[in-house]
């Protein structure tokens, strides 16, 4: 048992079954004991999973030429800026200030939202080269960009959910309780009308004995996400799916990460295991129009990376690999293969290439990328 699951256990035994909203929180941003929170590295080659950005710096050269797009879009102002939301290790951020090129670079200032001390300390260390970079602990705490961007890769799937069930007819919340000295799930009544209201909003019409996920955070989230800029665009990238799809999923979506794979057991060893949930599209699309984005998508990352031009990236590297082979420049050759793999990798629909990119879009037309196919 770890230390966490100890803590919420005693917390249980005091105060009853807790969300599992509240449940989730803890176990992954609890100051001390919190899968994030903790210290370690979390993704990346030493990590529990690779994401996009840490795959290889292609990821973030081709989000350039999106977030120069989007720049154009506002009209080339003086000051543009990318929030990234949740930017992990600072791999992203560091291949964006690597790769942005001319007028935009000049243009460009990056500001990151990380709530958790460590892990500011890992990308401050890492982005020490750049000068145009700034912090802020949470999203309501960031200045608001008159032109600018918000990304945020995988994100919306690590922000808690509540849990609902239907029984006999009656919507029950799944809460978090105890039983013979282990975390179980509980049924309840629910105690938020929200979570219905939810269901409602987005069309989630839940048939019996399926359990289902409800975002609120995903809906406050993307409601920050259109105030932090004044005009320009923000991308959401993640697992998902409509509401009309989740519900036919009869457990949920649930997954937990840890260093010895993928499994659906989310109570056990709390702290030392991400969990995450598939995100809820429609509800994501309803929250950023009612805060005033003009949403577009999801769109399948394999295709948005091709629009980003990763099969020129692709064609230039192929030719780098004969000419390096043919001049029996080995290592040289090797790290175009892996690259042209590591691309590959980003637009398996298998894998990464199935991960889905939403757009709001705040006062400009959509940038080119985000509606050519
Ligand atoms: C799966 S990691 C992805 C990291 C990075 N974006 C990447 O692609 O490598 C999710 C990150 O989101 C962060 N996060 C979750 N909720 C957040 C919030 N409300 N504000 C800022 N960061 C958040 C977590 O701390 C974690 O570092």
């Amino acid at each position: 048992m770890t230390t966490l699951e100890q803590t919420l256990l005693e917390r249980i035994s005091r105060n009853g079954p807790m969300p599992f909203a509240a449940f989730m929180s803890t176990a992954l941003y609890h100051p001390r004991l919190g899968y994030y929170s903790a210290g370690r590295p979390r993704s990346g080659r030493r990590g529990d999973f690779v994401t996009s950005p840490e795959l290889d710096p292609a990821f973030a050269e081709l989000w350039v030429n999106g977030f120069r797009q989007t720049w154009e879009g506002c009209g080339r102002p003086a000051r543009f800026c990318v929030v990234e939301v949740g930017p992990g290790e600072g791999a992203f951020a560091a291949g964006v200030l690597a790769s942005a090129t001319g007028a935009f670079a000049d243009a460009l200032t990056y500001h990151l939202v990380e709530r958790l001390a460590a892990l500011q300390a890992r990308q401050r260390r890492l982005l020490s080269p750049h000068e145009n970079v700034s912090w802020s602990p949470s999203l309501r705490e960031a200045p608001v960009a008159e032109s600018g961007c918000v990304f945020a890769n995988e994100v919306l799937d690590n922000l808690p959910v509540h849990l609902v069930e239907r029984r006999g007819g009656r919507l029950m919340e799944v809460c978090v309780g105890a039983v013979d000295g282990g975390l179980t799930f509980v049924p309840l009544p629910p105690a938020n009308p929200e979570l219905a209201r939810y269901l409602d909003r987005t069309g989630f019409d839940l048939p019996e004995g399926h359990r289902a996920e409800v975002g609120l955070a995903a809906g406050s989230f993307t409601r920050q996400t259109a105030a932090a800029i004044e005009r320009g665009a923000t991308f959401f990238i993640d697992y998902g799916a409509e509401a009309d799809d989740l519900s036919r999923r009869a457990a949920g979506t649930l997954v937990s990460y840890s260093s010895s794979g993928a499994d659906d057991r989310v109570l056990e060893r709390a702290g030392a295991k991400d969990i995450t949930a598939h995100v809820n599209w429609t509800a994501v699309r309803g929250a950023g129009a009612d805060a005033g984005l003009t949403m577009l998508g999801p769109r399948p990352q394999s295709e948005v990376l091709g629009a980003l031009g990763l099969w020129d990236l692709d064609d230039r590297l192929r030719r780098v690999h004969g000419s390096a082979a043919a001049e029996g420049k080995g290592a040289e050759a090797v790290s175009a293969l892996s690259r042209r793999g590591a691309l590959g990798a980003l637009v398996d629909r298998g894998g990464l290439g199935a991960l889905g990119v939403m757009a709001g879009v705040k006062g400009i037309a959509p940038p080119p990328f985000v509606t050519t196919r």
